[in-house]
This record gives C-alpha cells, structure tokens and sequence, in this order.
C-alpha cells in the first residue's frame, strides 16, 4: 500500500500590492492573517493532511479578493474572512459540500479556456 494522495488541494492567494499600488491584491494590513488562520484551523479540524494549504501568488481575480482556489472542483471562493473560512473547511473540506455562497459570480469565472484558445491569443 502507498502513501495516500490528499482529497484536496487548497491553493491560497498570497499576493500583496506592493505599497502605493493602485490596484487591489488579496493580502492586505487588514487580512494578512488568513493564510496562517486557515492553516492553523485545517490542523485544528485534523485534516490537513488530506487537505493541504499552498500559497500562491497572484490568480488574476484581485478585484475580489482575498481568494483561494479549491481542487478538485476548480471552485474559487471570494471576498474571504475568518468567518468564511470557518464555514468552508467545515461544509466544503470536511462535509464535501461547496459553500455556494462565497463561490465567484459565474461572471467572472467562466468555462476554461482552451489551449487551442490561448495559443491563437498569442498569435501561436
Ligand atoms: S492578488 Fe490575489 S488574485 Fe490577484
């Protein structure tokens, strides 16, 4: 028997604006938290190990940030607290129920994209 593949894979956006920066990132003075918070609430639930948390840099949905990817399930959830964490490791990781509720509008998060699509974006 081999060493078990976790069931998910939580990839948090860890990007800060650097300062004067005009457009908004997903870690800011106010919520540079979050990461540590999640991590520590994952091993406080005991399932980090099937859950773990990654950092990422920026997942061009800034705007509605702070964000966080979850897979499988391509689900991205939003505008993320405390609060929401809490309910998303509960429902989502532990229950396997997506939170609809802090899920991105469909509008901003439509079907991928193809690769034959972005190749000819490129001009390839
Ligand atoms: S800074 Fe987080 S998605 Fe861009």
């Amino acid at each position: 028997m081999g060493i078990p593949q976790p069931a998910f894979y939580i990839f948090k956006c860890e990007q800060a604006a650097p300062p004067g920066m005009p457009k908004p990132s997903c870690v800011t003075d106010d919520n540079k938290g979050l990461y540590q918070y999640t991590a520590k609430k994952l091993m406080m639930e005991g399932v980090m190990m099937t859950a773990p948390i990654v950092r990422t840099s920026c997942m061009n949905r800034c705007a509605q940030g702070p964000v966080m990817l979850i897979e499988p399930g391509h689900t991205m959830y939003v505008d993320l607290t405390e609060e929401k964490i809490d309910r998303i490791i509960a429902e989502h990781i532990v229950g396997g129920k997506v939170v609809e509720e802090y899920v991105i509008a469909e509008e901003f998060w439509d079907e991928p994209m193809s690769t034959e699509a972005a190749r000819k974006l490129m001009g390839k």
